[in-house]
Formats: C-alpha cells, sequence, structure tokens
C-alpha cells in the first residue's frame, strides 16, 4: 500500500484556508491534518470547531484532527459534528483514554491515539482493541518547523509490531519534521501515513504537488 500524505494546514495561509485545502487536494493530499491547539496542553492557539465547519465543504477528503487541547473530552462531539472523520488524542489530555476513545468511536469516528516524543510506547497497552489510528509524534506538539527526533524511528518500529499483531488495519502515522530524507525512514520503520505541513506548503501553490510527490519517495 502506498504511503498517505496528510497535509498539515498549520502551515497554510490562514487568511484562504478554504483555497488552500483545495489546492492541496488538487495536488494530491490523502487526508487534511488539522491540528487543535488551546494554549494550555500546548504553548500555541489554532482552531476550534466553528473553522473545521466552515472548512467542510471545500473537500472531500477526510478530516483528520488531531486534538491538543485539554480537557478533550467536552469537545469531542463538537468536532464530529463539525465534520471531522478522525479525532486523535493524546493520553496526557484527559483522565482516562480509554473512554475518550470509546467516546469517539460512540460518535462514529475513527479513533487515534497518539504519542508524545516523551510518551513512551507502553502507553499503547490496552487500547490497541479501540484504535483505528496511532500517531507517533516525531517532534514536541506545539509548532510546525521543527526538527525530526530521531529516537522516535525505534516508537515507529514498536508500534508497527504491535499492529502487526492485532491482524488489524490500524494506520500508523508519524507527525513533525517530516522532509523526504524523514519521510524514507519513517516509511522503512512502518509508517503508513505522513504528516507534513513545511515540507508541503513550502513554496506556494504552484509547487504543493511536486512537495507531496517527493515525499512518497
Ligand atoms: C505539531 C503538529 C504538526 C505540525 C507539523 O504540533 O502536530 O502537525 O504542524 O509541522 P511540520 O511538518 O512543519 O513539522
Ligand atoms: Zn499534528
Amino acid at each position: 500500500m502506498p504511503v498517505k500524505i496528510a497535509p498539515s494546514i498549520l502551515s497554510a495561509d490562514f487568511s484562504r484556508l478554504g483555497a488552500e485545502i483545495e489546492a492541496i487536494e488538487a495536488a494530491g493530499a490523502d487526508l487534511i491534518h488539522v491540528d487543535v491547539m488551546d494554549g494550555h496542553f500546548v504553548p500555541n492557539i489554532t482552531i476550534g470547531p466553528a473553522v473545521v465547519k466552515a472548512l467542510r465543504p471545500h473537500t472531500k477528503k477526510p478530516f483528520d484532527v488531531h486534538l491538543m487541547i485539554s480537557p478533550v473530552d467536552p469537545y469531542l462531539e463538537a468536532f464530529a459534528d463539525a465534520g471531522a472523520d478522525g479525532l486523535t488524542v493524546h493520553p496526557e489530555a484527559g483522565p482516562n483514554i480509554h473512554r475518550s476513545l470509546q467516546q469517539i468511536r460512540k460518535l462514529g469516528k475513527k479513533a487515534g491515539v497518539v504519542l508524545n516524543p516523551g510518551t513512551p510506547i507502553d502507553a499503547l497497552d490496552n487500547l490497541m482493541e479501540l484504535v483505528d489510528l496511532i500517531l507517533i509524534m516525531s517532534v514536541n506538539p506545539g509548532f510546525g518547523g521543527q526538527s525530526f527526533i530521531e529516537s522516535q524511528l525505534k516508537k515507529i518500529e514498536g508500534a508497527r509490531k504491535r499492529i502487526d499483531a492485532t491482524g488489524r488495519d490500524i494506520a500508523l502515522e508519524v507527525d513533525g519534521g517530516i522532509t523526504p530524507d524523514t519521510a524514507k525512514r519513517a516509511i522503512a520503520a512502518g509508517a503508513t501515513v505522513l504528516v507534513a505541513g513545511t515540507a508541503v506548503f513550502q513554496g506556494g501553490p504552484r509547487q504543493y504537488a511536486a512537495n507531496i510527490a517527493a515525499l512518497r519517495g
């Protein structure tokens, strides 16, 4: 299966997000990665459900919504209603990750769990049957444009093994510092979805197709 590319709109031109999403879809994006930040769980503030809802009509591609907010549970329904296809949550963002994942499934959405660079892989224990996606952060969450943290390649390999052991089709996504070079290594470690902000949006709309193609290797 070819790797999927999920451009992070964090690096898009926020004054014209609808057009940016249309441009990345036309350029070959498989998913639209939406980074939601609250200035509390991570030191940056981005967008809320109203923006997700406003963007929904601009593309048919799935919205992969990465929630970096705490508490997270009170907002799952709002993002689901706004048009998210998948909701991904950090174990540190609520008192009960198992319940958060159950709630996402109950809302009829794909449930994702995300591990920060400092979060051990064992955080996946007891969650495998509840997830449709595992996201490995290869930078600390909060900002685009950071460098890929090499130690996370081992975690991607570990997650790959755990997924294979389930026999289920769980997506393995990597987020942060993805370039054509780190993309290759993340894919070799077992990633099936790559999130990229800087590497997709650099150079402006005329570059998007080439930028996305370069990440596929
Ligand atoms: C970081 C976000 C990432 C980020 C990736 O908190 O989760 O999605 O936008 O940006 P790049 O690709 O520039 O590292
Ligand atoms: Zn993200």
